[in-house]
C-alpha cells in the first residue's frame, strides 16, 4: 500500500462531541417508553433500524440491529412508509437515497461521525485531480456528497471484496479511514491502495498498548478486532511474526463479530470496538465471556439517540433526513455497486 500522506490534521475543528445524556429510567419506564414507541410504529408504518453502537433500550426495540451492510440492506427492502434511524446521519442519508420516496427520521441531528468529517467533496476533487486513472472506494461513513463524487462505497464488511472486484493495474483511493485502508491491502493482497489519512476518533483510540493489556489479563481469548482500530497495523505485524496468535486474531465488522463468534468454539473473545456492542454479544452468547479492548471507546454521537427523541421524532415525523435529487442519483450508483458485490 502506498503510505497516507504526511499530515498532523486531527480533524477535531470539523465537528462538535455532544455531551452523552445520562438516562436514569426505572426498568418500567423503559418498558412503557418501548411501547410507546411499537404503537407509534404501528400508526406510523414505521420501522425502526438500529446500529449496534446504539444504547441498549434502543437497540431492544428497535425492529433490525445491524451492521452498517446490513442496516442499508434492510433500507432498501423494507415496504414501510417511515425508517427511524437509530444511528448516525450517514446511515441516514444511505436510506434516504435508496428509498428515496420515504421518511427517513433521524431522532437526533447532532448524530454525526467524526470519521465522515475528515473528508469534504472539494477534498475529494482535488485528490482525484491528482490521481485521474484511480477508482474511488469510498467508505459508507462518508456524506451522500462524497458519495456521489466516488465510484464505489463500501463497508468495513465487505470493503476487501469491493477492491478486489477492481482490476488490479488500477489504483484505489480508498477513503477516508487509513486504518481500514491498511487491513483492505492486506486482505486483498493489494499494493496500488492510496489511503486517506481520516480516522474514528473513538476507534483511534483502541491502541497497541490495550491490546497488550488485555491479552495479558486473558491469554486464551481470540481478539476481535474493528478495522478502523488504531492498533490494526500493530496487530497484523505482530499477528504475522508470531508475537500475537495469528490464528486467533481477527479483523471484522460488528457483525461480523457476532458471525464469527457464532461459529467459533472458543469461549472468550477480547472485543476492539465501541463498547455498544457488548449488549448484542452478551445476549446472544450468555455462556461466552468478552473482555473490550478499551472500555473507554464510546461513541458521542451514537448516543444522542434515546428513547424519548425516539417517541418525540415519531410523533412529529421529524427531523427528517433528505439528500438533494441529483446527489442522490449520483451517490446511488457507489452504494449500488456495493450492494451488488454483497
Ligand atoms: P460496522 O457496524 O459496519 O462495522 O461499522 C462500524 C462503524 O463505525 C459505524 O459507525
Ligand atoms: Fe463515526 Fe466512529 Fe462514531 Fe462510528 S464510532 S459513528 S465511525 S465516530
Amino acid at each position: 500500500m502506498i503510505p497516507a500522506a504526511v499530515t498532523n490534521e486531527t480533524y477535531e475543528n470539523r465537528y462538535t462531541l455532544p455531551p452523552i445524556e445520562e438516562v436514569n429510567d426505572t426498568a418500567e419506564e423503559i418498558l412503557a417508553k418501548q411501547e410507546r414507541v411499537r404503537k407509534l410504529c404501528r400508526e406510523r408504518k414505521a420501522i425502526i433500524l438500529a446500529h449496534h453502537y446504539q444504547r441498549p433500550e434502543v437497540q431492544e426495540v428497535a425492529d433490525y440491529v445491524a451492521d452498517s451492510l446490513r442496516l442499508s440492506q434492510s433500507a432498501a427492502a423494507t415496504d414501510a412508509n417511515t425508517i427511524v434511524f437509530c444511528g448516525v446521519h450517514f446511515m441516514a442519508e444511505t436510506a434516504a437515497i435508496l428509498c428515496p420516496t420515504k421518511t427517513v427520521l433521524l431522532p437526533d441531528l447532532r448524530a454525526g461521525c467524526s470519521l465522515a468529517a475528515a473528508i469534504t467533496t472539494e477534498e475529494l476533487r482535488a485528490w482525484k485531480a491528482r490521481f485521474p486513472d484511480a477508482v474511488v472506494v469510498a467508505y459508507i461513513n462518508t456524506s451522500a456528497e462524497v458519495k456521489a463524487e466516488s465510484d464505489y462505497c463500501c463497508t468495513s464488511a465487505n470493503a476487501a471484496k469491493v477492491v478486489r472486484a477492481i482490476p488490479a493495474e488500477r489504483p484505489i483511493l480508498f477513503l477516508p479511514d487509513k486504518f481500514l485502508a491498511q487491513v483492505v491491502a492486506r486482505q486483498a493482497q493489494r499494493s496500488n491502495i492510496i489511503a486517506y489519512p481520516g480516522f474514528c476518533h473513538v476507534h483511534r483510540a483502541i491502541r497497541p498498548e490495550d491490546v497488550d493489556e488485555v491479552l495479558n489479563a486473558h491469554p486464551d481469548v481470540e481478539l476481535l478486532l474493528h478495522p478502523e482500530c488504531g492498533c490494526v497495523s500493530s496487530c497484523m505485524a505482530k499477528a504475522l511474526d508470531g508475537s500475537l496468535p495469528f490464528n486467533r486474531t481477527f479483523f471484522l465488522s460488528t457483525e461480523g463479530m457476532l458471525r464469527h463468534i457464532g461459529a467459533s468454539p472458543a469461549q472468550e473473545f477480547a472485543v476492539g470496538t465501541e463498547m455498544g456492542i457488548l449488549h448484542r454479544l452478551k445476549k446472544e452468547f450468555p455462556e461466552r465471556s468478552f473482555y473490550p479492548v478499551n472500555p473507554s471507546a464510546v461513541c458521542a454521537f451514537m448516543k444522542t439517540i434515546t428513547l424519548d427523541k425516539v417517541i418525540r421524532s415519531l410523533e412529529t415525523l421529524s427531523p427528517q433526513v433528505t439528500v438533494p435529487a441529483e446527489t442522490a442519483r449520483k451517490a446511488r450508483r457507489a452504494i449500488e455497486r456495493m450492494l451488488e458485490l454483497a
